[in-house]
């Protein structure tokens, strides 16, 4: 079936700068990239966005405690962020900061529109304040002591005359948007989440008086814009200038899904497409909500110590071999552990062993039985081509709703029928029985298309080894097309040994 390609855009959250990045981020931003590319084979026009969150009380703070001006700080933090997504070959097409002189001045527009149209008011506000999640916390949320439930720290009183926004307004409405589109939040048990959330929603105050890093109310630039709407609003103001010149946003916006974690469900999930509303703007189409990345049963953060730099794992085994953990081992959606031993037995166990090793031996047979060129089709193994041809469609389903690893399970159904097939037909039995010639043409086929397919299904997971494998089994690209997933591309194909196996056994423990 063919079906029209499209445009796609999706978001990550945009990652604060009071730290240095760490494998909870590469975690959000790496699922993207995959969602992202798996787009780009469908042909769509994609556009992926990410970016830092650079305002507020928290990156002055933590720029005052280096010593740093507020702008030093994240000038030099965001490009950490930027360097390691270049070092990881991310495939994001725009990366937006929030000190972005145009993003500022869009966010004073979009404001500006909102208080005419009568959403923002002037009171005065005394609540627990949680620095580290820019965020008030009622009495009854807080831990034993005052302390914040997310990051277990002293919350602060904070008592002034903000401006704030009539979330409280947007109940109804919000309740008739998740009714309309039950998949605007996925997984579908987030949705409910939110729904026990807007139940209880009441006006948020979106200024401080006694912060100043951050964007000037514009009709009374003593206040500065609550952080959180100053960072919610990157996913529209980013595409009004990522290109110089041009205004995407009536090509990219709705956004078709925006990627987070389940610590901030609350922002993306009410009070963003309430902000939206009252700016009439659409929502976004839908967001996926995933869980944590967790290192002794913790949520990797700098506040518990526990944080994992993805640096030392990419230098020592490739950044295909991190995307494959990660995809993999934690359940988009759900918490998953990161450890060595995980990292080191996936990856010998399938990359190594079931994925590497199958790619060689079919390129090797292929080079001994058949002078290294790929026979054309017998025609006798139409069951293994419609399993085949079933694989690529549940891929391609699955991750209509953005499962990433119920695809890549999907995906590595083929690799695993791959390699049982090479032990049912053993070639090399074949390969010395001259009565013998079209089964082993076919197996060699079937075995070669096979591979083919499966790099396709696998690149967005694992570029640089899918293209590896393509160049191996002699039908190279750098971008292969979902569409050139169907049967009978590898016949005639010239195959060309990797130089070395793709992923190479890890006999030491890992970093
Ligand atoms: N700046 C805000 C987001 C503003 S978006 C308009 C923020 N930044 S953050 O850096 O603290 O975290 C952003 C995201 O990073 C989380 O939602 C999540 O996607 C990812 N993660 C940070 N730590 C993580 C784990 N330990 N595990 C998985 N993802 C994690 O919140």
């Amino acid at each position: 079936m063919v079906v029209p390609a499209g445009s796609f855009y999706i978001t990550t959250p945009i990652y604060y700068v009071n730290a240095e990045p760490h494998v909870g981020h590469a975690y959000t931003t790496i699922m993207s990239d995959i969602l992202a590319r798996h787009h780009r084979q469908r042909g769509d026009e994609t556009f992926f966005l990410t970016g830092t969150d650079e305002h507020g009380d928290k990156i002055a703070r933590a720029a005052a405690e280096l010593g740093r001006s507020p702008q030093e700080h994240t000038d030099a933090i965001s490009a950490r962020f930027r360097e390691l997504w270049g070092a990881f070959e991310l495939s994001h097409d725009f990366f937006i900061r929030t000190t972005d002189s145009q993003h500022i001045a869009e966010v004073q527009r979009i404001l500006a529109r909102i208080h005419d149209a009568g959403d923002i008011y002037k009171g005065s506000y005394g609540g627990w304040y949680c620095t580290s999640c820019e965020a008030f916390y009622a009495e009854g949320d807080l831990l034993e002591g005052h302390l914040c439930p997310q990051h277990r720290r002293p919350v602060e009183w904070v008592e002034e005359e903000n401006w704030f926004f009539r979330l409280s307004a947007y109940r109804d409405r919000l309740l008739a948007l998740y009714d309309a589109n039950p998949t605007f939040v996925r997984p579908a048990h987030r949705l409910n989440e939110a729904r026990r959330i807007v139940e209880q929603i009441e006006d948020i105050s979106i200024s401080r008086a006694n912060v100043t890093w951050g964007v000037p109310v514009p009709w009374d630039p003593k206040h500065v814009v609550y952080v959180w709407v100053d960072a919610l609003l990157n996913y529209v103001t980013a595409p009004t200038y990522a290109r110089p010149g041009e205004d995407l946003t009536a090509r990219l916006w709705p956004a078709d899904v925006q990627v987070l974690g389940k610590d901030i469900l609350k922002f993306h999930a009410v009070i963003w497409p309430a902000l939206l509303m009252a700016a009439d703007i659409a929502p976004p189409t839908s967001l996926f909500i995933h869980g944590f990345v967790l290192k002794g049963g913790e949520r990797l953060s700098k506040t518990t110590g526990n944080l994992i730099d993805p640096m030392p794992y990419v230098e020592r085994y490739g950044i295909d071999a991190l995307r494959w953990y990660l995809a993999r081992e934690i359940r988009f959606g759900e918490d998953g552990p990161f450890s060595d031993e995980g990292f080191v037995g996936r990856y010998n166990s399938e990359l190594a062993n079931e994925f590497g090793n199958l790619v060689n031996r079919v390129v090797g047979m292929v080079g001994r039985y058949r002078d290294g060129v790929v026979p054309a089709d017998p025609g006798d193994d139409g069951e293994f081509a419609a399993f085949v041809a079933e694989r690529v469609a549940a891929v391609r389903s699955v991750l209509d709703g953005y499962d990433v690893t119920n695809a890549a399970d999907e995906a590595w159904k083929l690799v695993r029928r791959l390699n049982q097939l090479v032990e049912e037909r053993a070639p090399w039995v074949l390969a010395k029985d001259a009565g013998a010639t079209r089964a082993l043409d076919q197996v060699l086929l079937t075995l070669a298309e096979g591979v083919r397919v499966a790099a396709i299904l696998l690149w967005p997971y694992m570029p640089g080894a899918a293209q590896k494998a393509l160049a191996a089994i002699g039908t190279p690209s750098r971008l292969p097309l979902l569409a050139d997933a169907a049967w009978g591309a590898a016949a005639g194909a010239s195959v060309a040994p990797t130089d070395g196996p793709l992923f190479p056994r890890i006999e030491e423990q890992a970093t």
